[in-house]
């Protein structure tokens, strides 16, 4: 099998395809999942498992202050009105219904400009260590804040501004004093950071990977625990791992060879240190066959196009070998012969080498909404 489209499958683990036109009434149905084929799967270290965690829905246990504090967030990340042109809300460049992307390269903001960044999805980022491509904002309640007040997104003059039209709504008057009852001004900027990232929380996609990772060994079809295999054993999980396989980390872009396009210099533009040059978050994989195109300059036109960019970092070399050191402690194989089965420098060389993007349908969430959304 080709090795990149290996390793797309995996994210394809839990796809059932969506609507060709998601219809945003769309959003809170459950698409149908493809069956998985019954398993003749190959065992996969659990050691290797160890370093992600399964997501769940919400359990729903919520106090009532909590209940409306998404509620107003969910209405606030739908309302054009926190535009300054009445035309662009966060699901313009979010849509919930198409995996929380606009699918454009870089997203179209204020007078159909195009901004210099690539939208990441919504699901999931809360959970990320910090909020966007470069890290400026430590969480979605401060992140919210950001594109209604960019000139370049929703355009807004100031918070204050965006309070006035808020306050102007006696609706969002009620929902403001029902989401924060202790307040006895509860319409404030802050706060509407506050109620978009109690949505945004809620906003997690739990996929055929997390029954995986919980025990299903045919959660999995037998090519994306291959791909997954190929994933680790190349070193995809060196930098995409742990509970979002990814967003634990800064990494740099063009590891080995120098990213195409260095008009974006990442995270050295907030901490101006040379280090940081070219340094981007490293972005989560789940529900990623669904969110083309890739990279914070979209880039990467197709999963496999994005997965074949670090099948050969140095990186991915070093931590592969490591790796095949160690498990050789236990195998009683020699390091050597080791080394050489797994030698992903060997497959960089070899044409077979794009084959990893298989795993990514396991990744993708047939469903997404959860209870708080
Ligand atoms: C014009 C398109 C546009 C609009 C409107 C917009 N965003 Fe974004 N969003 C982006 C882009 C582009 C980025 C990446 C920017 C960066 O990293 O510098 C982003 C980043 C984010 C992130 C960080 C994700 C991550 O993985 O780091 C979150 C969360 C987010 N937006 C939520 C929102 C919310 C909430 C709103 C509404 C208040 C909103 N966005 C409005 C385009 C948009
Ligand atoms: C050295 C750390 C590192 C390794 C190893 C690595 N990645 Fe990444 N990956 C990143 C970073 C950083 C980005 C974001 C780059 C950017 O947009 O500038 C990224 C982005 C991606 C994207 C695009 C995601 C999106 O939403 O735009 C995909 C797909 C991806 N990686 C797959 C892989 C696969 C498959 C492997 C193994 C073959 C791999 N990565 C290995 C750090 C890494």
């Amino acid at each position: 099998m080709n090795k990149l489209l290996a390793l797309s499958m995996v994210s394809f683990a839990c796809t059932a395809s969506p609507p060709a036109e998601p219809d945003p009434a769309a959003i809170g149905q459950i698409m149908p999942a493809s069956a998985p084929p019954p398993a003749r799967t190959e065992v996969v270290n659990p050691r290797l498992l160890r370093r992600f965690k399964s997501v769940h829905a919400p359990d729903g246990r919520q106090s009532p202050e909590e209940v409306a504090r998404v509620a107003l967030g969910r209405m606030l990340f739908f309302d054009k009105r926190l535009s300054r042109d009445l035309d662009l809300s966060c699901n313009s460049c979010h849509q919930l219904d198409r995996y929380g992307v606009d699918h454009q390269p870089t997203s179209i903001g204020a007078k159909g400009q195009h901004g210099r960044r690539n939208s990441p999805t919504v699901f999931h980022a809360a959970g990320a260590f910090t909020s966007f491509w470069d890290g400026r904002s430590p969480d979605v309640e401060d992140q919210s804040k950001v594109p209604i007040v960019d000139p370049a997104e929703m355009a807004m003059a100031d918070g204050a501004a965006v309070t006035a039209t808020l306050l102007a709504v006696p609706g969002y008057v009620a929902a403001f004093h029902a989401a924060f009852p202790d307040a006895t001004t509860p319409v404030t900027y802050d706060n509407v950071g506050r109620a978009i990232g109690a949505f945004e929380r809620g906003l997690v996609t739990p996929s055929r990977w997390d029954r995986f990772l919980d025990g299903d060994a045919t959660a999995l079809t037998p090519d994306e625990v291959a791909g997954f295999k190929l994933f680790a054993d190349v070193g995809c999980i060196s930098c995409h791992t742990g509970e979002l396989v990814g967003g634990s980390m800064f990494q740099r872009a063009g590891f080995v060879k120098p990213w195409p396009n260095q008009a974006d210099l990442g995270r050295y533009e907030i901490t101006k240190v040379d280090a940081d040059k070219m340094m981007f978050k490293v972005p989560t994989l789940r529900n990623i066959a669904m969110t083309a195109p890739y990279f914070h300059d979209g880039s990467g036109a197709t999963l496999v196009d994005a997965s074949g960019r670090w099948a050969c970092t140095r990186s991915m070399r070093r931590s592969a070998s490591t790796r095949s050191r160690r498990s050789s402690r236990g195998s009683g194989r020699s390091p050597a012969r080791s080394r050489r089965r797994t030698s992903p420098r060997r497959r960089c060389r070899s044409p077979r080498r794009r084959a990893t993007s298989s795993r990514a349908q396991g990744l993708v969430s047939p469903t997404l909404t959860t209870a708080r959304s």
